[in-house]
């Protein structure tokens, strides 16, 4: 059903909202920007384990996310003339350090499947020919072989498969609440650029009269001492 919901979404802002060249290079700026900050948060787990093989496989993760990042900042440029600008996050870590490692490898294993299942969605229903097609494709690949990863390296690490289930049902609902706050967001942005737009096009008549009286003598007489009396 999930899969179903996001495969139609995916139709429907291609058709839709990614119909635009800019939109879309703006969608692809917000994968590289998700890849680059998983980056950062794999050395942050890297950092909390004394374990070296464990430490040498999130190494390598985290070169292939890097990987991913500059293939989405290569196929930006085949839909703006701009090179692809930098994000700035303010970052946090997932977890406190007095929280479990495997805690982290969670999320991650979630984001892992999300983005398998979203860029799989979207590859599909992208022309044969659209440059980011190919693109994801290749990502789909290393992000299918994340998902088993992250599930070996809980395994590994001794988290108890019931507590780990449940930490997962726990991180999905806190994405999809964190996406619920961003649309709710960008709603009330839309909702407000259309009423200060409503604003200017009812006052604009009315100040472009005033304007017009004023330039008319082609000498526009302002008074340099109001805000000073406005002070008094
Ligand atoms: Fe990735
Ligand atoms: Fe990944």
């Amino acid at each position: 059903m999930r899969r179903l919901l996001e495969k139609l979404s995916v139709r429907l802002s291609l058709s839709t909202h990614w119909r635009s060249r800019g939109r879309k290079a703006a969608a692809i700026r917000g994968f590289q920007a998700t890849e680059a900050d998983g980056v950062w948060h794999l050395h942050r787990g890297l950092a909390r384990s004394a374990d070296p093989r464990l430490r040498a496989i999130l190494f390598t993760h985290s070169l292939e996310e890097e990987a991913h990042a500059e293939e989405f900042g290569h196929v930006y440029k085949a839909y703006t003339d701009r090179e692809i600008p930098a994000a700035n996050y303010e970052r946090d870590d997932l977890y406190g350090k007095d929280i479990e490692l495997w805690r982290s490898l969670a999320f991650v294993h979630v984001g892992e499947e999300d983005a398998t299942s979203r860029f799989r969605a979207i590859a599909q229903a992208l022309p044969v020919t659209d440059p980011l097609r190919a693109s994801l494709l290749k990502i789909v690949e290393d992000e299918e072989g994340h998902v088993d990863l992250t599930a070996q390296l809980l395994a590994r690490l001794g988290a108890p498969p019931a507590e780990v289930r449940r930490e997962y049902a726990r991180v999905r609902w806190s994405r999809r609440w964190q996406a619920w706050l961003r649309s709710g967001k960008g709603a009330i942005d839309t909702l407000a650029t259309l009423m200060l737009s409503a604003v200017y096009f009812a006052a604009a008549p009315f100040l472009f009269a005033v304007a017009r009286r004023k330039l008319a003598t082609r000498h526009v007489e302002f008074d340099n001492n109001r805000t000073k009396r406005l002070s008094e």
